[in-house]
């Protein structure tokens, strides 16, 4: 999967929050990184927990609780499908079920899914609050290392950079794939 630089700008320029904020872009490169070493870890393509990463918060109205902002991510991933990114049916499926419920308080058997609640999750220590383990797949929690240095970044408000990359596109350079 290559992100394009006129996605981010789309999600980037839709964006109503501080893009520096909780939900923010930072946020966004945690759970990009975190869901790559998950989904190398678990053997599976990533992407769709990548698609997730950018996607599952991207329509947030409020820093606080706002119970609708994973459905509306994911109508906003289908209105920009085929436009600035392409996905099968099957996985674009996924993508859709995995932003709308990925603040559900549950666990699922799809390991997709699952990997994409897991990457988000594992950045909740950025809020200062423990990691509760009972949402996140048991494959992941096995991996100490993972979990505890996923945690630790979001502890610290690490700014990954490939922020940096994200925040300079221009959305008339349509054809540069920088990651
Ligand atoms: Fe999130």
């Amino acid at each position: 999967m290559t992100i394009q630089k006129d996605l981010m700008q789309a999600i980037i320029s839709s964006f109503k929050l501080d893009l520096d904020g909780l939900h923010g872009i930072n946020h966004w490169a945690r759970v990009y990184i975190n869901g790559k070493i998950i989904t190398d870890l678990h053997g599976i393509n990533g992407e769709v927990v990548e698609l997730f990463s950018i996607f599952h918060d991207s329509m947030r109205l409020s820093e606080s609780i706002d119970k609708c902002h994973g459905y509306r991510g994911a109508e906003f991933a289908k209105s920009l499908r085929g436009k600035y990114f392409e996905l099968s049916d099957r996985d674009f499926d996924l993508l859709y079920k995995a932003c709308k419920f990925h603040t559900y308080p549950i666990k699922i058997d799809n390991i997709v899914i699952q990997s994409c609640w897991d990457a988000d999750r594992l950045d909740l220590g950025r809020y200062g609050l423990p990691l509760n383990k009972n949402f996140i797949a048991p494959s992941t929690v096995e991996n100490l290392k993972i979990i505890n240095e996923a945690y630790t970044n979001g502890l610290n408000h690490y700014e990954p950079p490939i922020t940096k990359i994200w925040s300079r596109r221009k959305a008339t350079q349509k054809t540069s794939a920088f990651y």
